[in-house]
């Protein structure tokens, strides 16, 4: 996945580099180039683009939530979902679909939230402790390591705001 958006974003370079470097597109000079950070590579400090989907002033309509989605919120939903399909292959005792799942949920750590201000360091403190959790989990599915992937999601909500603690608990697996 990484090698694939290396070369997706190395071919985006190119196209807005001078022209010599696209003649050379195969040579050392450009292949050289540091490649930009790609989304699996973003951090708290990773700067976040305005006007995507979900950045404010430009909320996803919801079903849920009146005022409309921010990008954290969706991927919220994305997670739960993830973890609903991972939850019942683990109780069927088949393979779980869709792994890893780090690559997806690691953007939690840049994405826009409702109120800018909530993506601060002991945010991203607490994402980085779930997404600790949500690499066990791709590197030995079980029910163990399911549910340390929730106990993360749980760490951030108590702390951050406790409405989803009711799915969270009601996803465990006991
Ligand atoms: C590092 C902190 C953090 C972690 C880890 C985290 N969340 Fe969240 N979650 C948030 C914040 C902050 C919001 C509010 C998003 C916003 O600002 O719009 C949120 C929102 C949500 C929502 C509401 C989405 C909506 O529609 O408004 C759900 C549901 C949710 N989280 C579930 C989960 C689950 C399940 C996990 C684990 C798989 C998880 N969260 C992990 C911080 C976290």
């Amino acid at each position: 996945m990484r090698g694939e958006n290396g070369v997706t974003i190395r071919t985006m370079r190119l196209s807005t580099t001078p022209l010599l470097c696209a003649a050379l597109v195969f040579a050392s000079a450009c292949a050289t180039r540091p490649p930009a950070p790609v989304a699996e590579d973003c951090t708290y400090e990773t700067p976040l683009t305005p006007g995507v989907p979900g950045s404010p002033g430009h909320l996803v309509p919801s079903d849920i939530n009146p005022n409309g989605a921010s990008e954290l919120a969706v991927r919220m939903r994305g997670m739960v979902a993830d973890w609903r399909t991972a939850r019942e292959a683990l109780q069927a005792g088949k393979p779980v679909p869709g792994l890893p799942l780090l690559p997806n949920h690691r953007r939690i750590r840049c994405s826009w939230p409702t109120a800018a201000e909530d993506r601060n360091p002991a945010y991203d403190g607490m994402a980085q402790a779930y997404l600790a959790q949500v690499r066990a989990f791709d590197e030995a599915p079980s029910v163990k390591t399911f549910n340390g992937a929730l106990t993360g999601c749980a760490a951030c909500h108590e702390a951050t705001c406790g409405g989803p603690l009711a799915v969270i608990e009601g996803l465990r697996l006991h």
